[in-house]
C-alpha cells in the first residue's frame, strides 16, 4: 500500500536505532552465510518507534516474506496452529503486541519457537493422545511496548532482544526530510526541524503531522513547508512546543489541579480523565518521564517542578 512505500525497506534506508540496527546487520548477515532462519527476535520499546517497520526490514534482508498478525488477534490455539502451518520455509512471523497473547496460546508457540513443531492433542479424557507435527523453519518476531509485560518462559526464547529508544531531533529531521521527498512535498529544513521538535522522539507522530502541515500548507499557503508555515499549522493542531498535545496537557493539569501534583496512582488519573489506564502507561507517560516532567514514586505519580514551569503555573508549597 501506499502507506506502505512511506516506510524503510530496508537497515540502510532505516534511520536511527543505530545500536539495534548494527547487532541486527551482524545477525542477519551471519545467518545468511549459514544459509539458516534467523534466531527469533524480540522488539520492545514505546509505540510508534518503528518495531513493525523493522519487522519488515528484518524479512527484506533475510530475503523471505513476513506474516504479520497481533496477540490479541490470537485467540484459540487453532488460530496460531493455521498460520504456524502455512508458513514457507525461512519465513518471519511478526506477532505485534505480544504480551497479550492468551497464555494457552503461548504453551503452543514454545516447541514452535524451540523446536518447529506442535504438540497437538487429539481427543478427550483418557483416550486422548498428543501428536507431534513438524512445522517448517521459521523466525517469529514479536513487539511489545514493555519487556515486563512478556512472560518470562516466553521472553527466554528469543535470541535476540531489542530495545528501541527515542529518536533525536536530527534523526527525526532526518526521517521528516525523506517522508517530505516521498511526498514530493517541498520542506525549508527549518520546517523539518520545526516538526521534529514536536514529535516526542516517535516517527509516527512526526509523520503525521508532516501530514497535517503538508495539508495546511497547500490550503494556505504556496504548498512549500516553511517554519511559519510549521508553527501556525501546529499552533492550530494545539500542538505545543515541546510536543505535548491535548491528552498530555489533560494529564498534567490535572494532577495538578485535582491532585495538588501527587503522587496519585495511574488508575486514579486514568479515571480523572476518562483514559484507559494502559493507554496512559504505554503510549503518554514514557515520554513524559523521559523528559523529565513525571516522576514514579511508590506511593504513585508526581509532576515535576518543569510542569509548573512548562505552564507557567505556581508549584504548591506542601
Ligand atoms: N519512517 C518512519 N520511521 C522511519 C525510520 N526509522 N527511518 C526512515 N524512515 C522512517
Amino acid at each position: 500500500t501506499f502507506e506502505q512505500s512511506l516506510r524503510p525497506q530496508t537497515l540502510s534506508q532505516y534511520i536511527g536505532q543505530n545500536k539495534v540496527k548494527d547487532n541486527l546487520s551482524i545477525f542477519i548477515k551471519a545467518a545468511r552465510m549459514r544459509k539458516e532462519t534467523l534466531d527469533h527476535v524480540l522488539l520492545y520499546g514505546p509505540p510508534g518507534l518503528g518495531k513493525t517497520t523493522l519487522a519488515v526490514v528484518i524479512a527484506n534482508e533475510m530475503g523471505v516474506n513476513v506474516r504479520t498478525t497481533s496477540g490479541p488477534a490470537i485467540e484459540r490455539p487453532g488460530d496460531l496452529a493455521a498460520i504456524l502451518t502455512s508458513l514457507e520455509p525461512g519465513e518471519v512471523l511478526f506477532i505485534d503486541e505480544i504480551h497479550r497473547l492468551p497464555r494457552a496460546i503461548e504453551e503452543v508457540l514454545y516447541p514452535a519457537m524451540e523446536d518447529y513443531c506442535l504438540d497437538i492433542v487429539i481427543g478427550k479424557g483418557p483416550e486422548s493422545r498428543s501428536v507431534r507435527l513438524d512445522l517448517p523453519p521459521f523466525t517469529l518476531v514479536g513487539a511489545t511496548t514493555r519487556s515486563g509485560a512478556v512472560s518470562a518462559p516466553l521472553r527466554d526464547r528469543f535470541g535476540v532482544l531489542s530495545r528501541l529508544e527515542y529518536y533525536t531531533e536530527d534523526q527525526l529531521t532526518d526521517i521528516v526530510v525523506r517522508t517530505a521527498h516521498i511526498l514530493d512535498t517541498e520542506i525549508e529544513i527549518q520546517g523539518a526541524i520545526e516538526i521534529a521538535r514536536r514529535s516526542r522522539g516517535t516517527p509516527r507522530i512526526a509523520n503525521r503531522l508532516l501530514r497535517r502541515v503538508r495539508d495546511f500548507a497547500q490550503v494556505k499557503g504556496n504548498g512549500i513547508i516553511t517554519l511559519a508555515v510549521a508553527e501556525e499549522a501546529l499552533e492550530l493542531m494545539q500542538v505545543d512546543h515541546l510536543g505535548l498535545d491535548n491528552i498530555d496537557h489533560k494529564l498534567l493539569i490535572g494532577m495538578i489541579e485535582k491532585f495538588r501534583g501527587g503522587p496519585v496512582g495511574i488508575d486514579t488519573i486514568a479515571a480523572s480523565i476518562g483514559e484507559e489506564p494502559t493507554t496512559i502507561e504505554d503510549v503518554y507517560e514514557p515520554y513524559l518521564l523521559q523528559i523529565g516532567f513525571l516522576q514514579r514514586t511508590p506511593r504513585g505519580r508526581m509532576v515535576t517542578q518543569l510542569v509548573y514551569e512548562h505552564f507557567q503555573m505556581e508549584a504548591p508549597s506542601k
